[in-house]
């Protein structure tokens, strides 16, 4: 055989590639890799500490060795270097609760031909609802990923060192922005705009983490909410821009203008795609998912945030990587 020709081996590995998110998922959900981190390298005590069959220890440590996120060597299993970095509970940044909350989305992905088909998910009435649990159980989830982003974004704006300031965040969720930001700023004054059932989560989590007396929330709709007048230095739009349409997240944009004071920076933190749709690939992907779960969303080009936010009044639009999938966009 010609080694150019193409072989049928990477078409197998995508079509299933689902046991990637079954195995990864399952193994976070059993807590594997953080009784792998204390020690419990062998088969035995490994399904006796995480509760689980011999059996089943045994295919979930063959399946993650296959995903290269466990190692064997003489019979002993232990954590990878990135599996010891982000899938260890008790982390800021550990993705174990992303991982186990994706495989309960697996069985969602028949819908995707109809979705395909109708421009949309069939059951358009109840995604974006304030009761749909699916909020409660991702935001807490998604914290994770934003960490190393609220970190970036407050060395970008040296928030530290900025005195007294005072943020708006729309749709913070877990209030994961707040909390290492007023963290990081003891002058600092949060404010976050969700659905009222998150907010008292976010709540929660600010007072545990010792500064809930600097956080306040807004119960609300972000469509319909009003988000004051030049009261904000700092305003937030994390990971919400990619379930809203363009005409959606340029009233948005428009909104948050007029709620910073003037010279205020506002924060987007998004997965953004190329102006020609050639990449990155986790943003362009992500365009599914949107379509399936969202009326208008989508994974919009830099070009449009560009656009939006120079229509809103930005005069500055940056752009800048982070080590999640996202890119923050910083507008002035
Ligand atoms: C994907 S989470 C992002 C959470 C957080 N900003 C982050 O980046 O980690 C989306 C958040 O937006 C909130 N949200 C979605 N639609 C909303 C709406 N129409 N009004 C108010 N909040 C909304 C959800 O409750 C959830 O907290």
């Amino acid at each position: 055989m010609n080694a150019d020709e193409p072989t049928p081996d990477r078409i197998l590995q995508l079509i299933f590639g689902y046991w990637a998110t079954g195995v990864l998922g399952t193994a976070a959900s059993h807590s594997l890799f953080t009784h792998l981190d204390a020690g419990v390298g062998t088969v035995e005590p490994l399904a006796a500490r995480a509760g689980i069959s011999v059996r089943g220890a045994q295919a979930l440590l063959d399946g993650l060795v296959s995903l290269g996120l466990v190692e064997v060597r003489d019979g002993v299993y232990r954590n990878s270097a990135e599996a010891a970095a982000f899938l260890v509970e008790g982390r800021p940044t550990c993705l174990s609760a992303f991982a186990a909350l994706k495989l309960g989305h697996l069985g969602s992905l028949a819908g995707l031909p109809d979705a395909v088909r109708d421009g949309g998910p069939a059951n358009v009435a109840t995604v974006e609802v304030v009761d749909n649990p699916h909020w409660e159980n991702l935001v807490q989830a998604i914290a994770a990923q934003s960490v190393p982003v609220a970190t970036i974004a407050a060395d970008i704006l040296r928030l530290a060192d900025a005195g007294e300031v005072s943020i708006l965040d729309v749709g913070g969720g877990s209030g994961v922005y707040s909390a290492i930001w007023l963290g990081l700023n003891p002058r600092a004054r949060c404010t976050q705009l969700d659905w009222a059932p998150i907010n008292s989560i976010a709540r929660r989590l600010l007072a545990e983490r010792g500064v809930g007396d600097r956080f306040a929330s807004i119960d609300g709709d972000l469509h319909t909410a009003d988000f004051g007048t030049a009261a904000y230095d700092v305003a937030v739009y994390s990971h919400i821009a990619h379930q809203e349409g363009p005409e959606d997240n340029m009233a948005v944009f428009a909104k948050l203008r007029a709620a910073l004071k003037p010279g205020g920076t506002l924060v987007v933190n998004d997965y953004v795609v190329d102006d020609d749709r050639s990449g990155p690939p986790f943003a362009l992907i992500f365009a599914s998912e949107m379509l399936l779960k969202s009326r208008q969303g989508g994974t919009w080009r830099r070009a449009e945030y560009q656009s939006w936010l120079t229509k809103a009044g930005f005069d500055d639009v940056t752009f800048h990587p982070t080590p999640s999938p996202a890119t923050l966009v910083i507008a002035r």
